[in-house]
């Protein structure tokens, strides 16, 4: 299998008011093409420090970050931000949708950002979003839609551009557990069918199952733990 990820010993510190704290001490992980990878660990293991390493958001960290073969730690900004635009999605714990723009629009924007005709952005988001179940939304903003409804919007912004990868941090962990379970259920059911890879962080060992596989993040290092969905 191709893999749309590899990292190898990718290692990250801190230091805060004279202490070091190394949060990642040589992670490896794969992830191969349409796979989705559950990310697992209580809060403060390093899940995010992980997701924004491997989005690009982030430097300062130490090792190798491969995404579609491409070697992050030997590109300029700008092929950062070309690589992060072209091959990643991201689904973030709080929605971070624009507050002015109504869910079409945002779910339109990250296609024209990258040079897509306004027709065909519109019918892609409209159809995302209908898929996910919002056609009586679309032209809702943000402040008029639920909790749930506001993730959906982020996971149809996040596959616009039909990413190689979607990088989900605690996608549902501002929703209550009847919601998180819905709306968890139709995020991986659009990110199969769009055919995308997708590395999920999560402190819930209920919702990490649900996923192909589950590497759990401890003491710095991933191990990869027995049963996923
Ligand atoms: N920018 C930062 N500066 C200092 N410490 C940080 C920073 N970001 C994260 N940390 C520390 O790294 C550790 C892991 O944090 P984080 O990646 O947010 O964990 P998780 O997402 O699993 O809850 C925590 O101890 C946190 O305090
Ligand atoms: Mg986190």
């Amino acid at each position: 299998m191709n893999d749309v990820l590899k990292v190898t010993e990718l290692a990250r510190s801190f230091t805060q008011g004279g202490v070091t704290i190394d949060v990642l001490r040589g992670v490896n992980l794969s992830v191969g093409v349409g796979e989705i990878v559950a990310l697992l660990g209580p809060s403060g293991s390093g899940k995010s420090t992980l997701l924004q390493a491997v989005g690009l958001l982030e430097g300062g960290f130490e090792g190798s970050i491969r995404i579609g073969g491409e070697e992050a730690a030997k590109l300029d900004n700008d092929g950062r931000t070309r690589l992060r635009r072209d091959a990643l999605g991201f689904v973030y714990q709080f929605h971070h949708l624009l507050p002015d723009f109504n869910a079409t629009e945002n779910v339109v924007l990250p296609q024209v950002i990258r040079e897509a005709e306004m027709a065909p952005a519109r019918a892609r988001a409209e159809s995302l979003l209908t898929s996910l179940g919002l056609g009586h939304r679309l032209d809702h903003r943000p402040s008029q839609l639920s909790g749930g409804e506001q993730q959906r919007v982020a996971v149809a912004r996040a596959l616009a551009n039909r990413p190689a990868l979607v990088l989900a941090d605690e996608p549902t962990g501002n929703l209550d557990e009847r919601t998180a379970d819905i709306v968890l259920a139709e995020f991986l059911r659009l990110v199969r069918e769009e055919g995308s890879a997708a590395l999920v962080a999560t402190h819930n060992e209920r919702l990490a199952h649900k996923m192909d596989r589950v590497v759990r993040l401890h003491e710095g290092v991933l191990e990869e733990s027995s049963g996923g969905g």
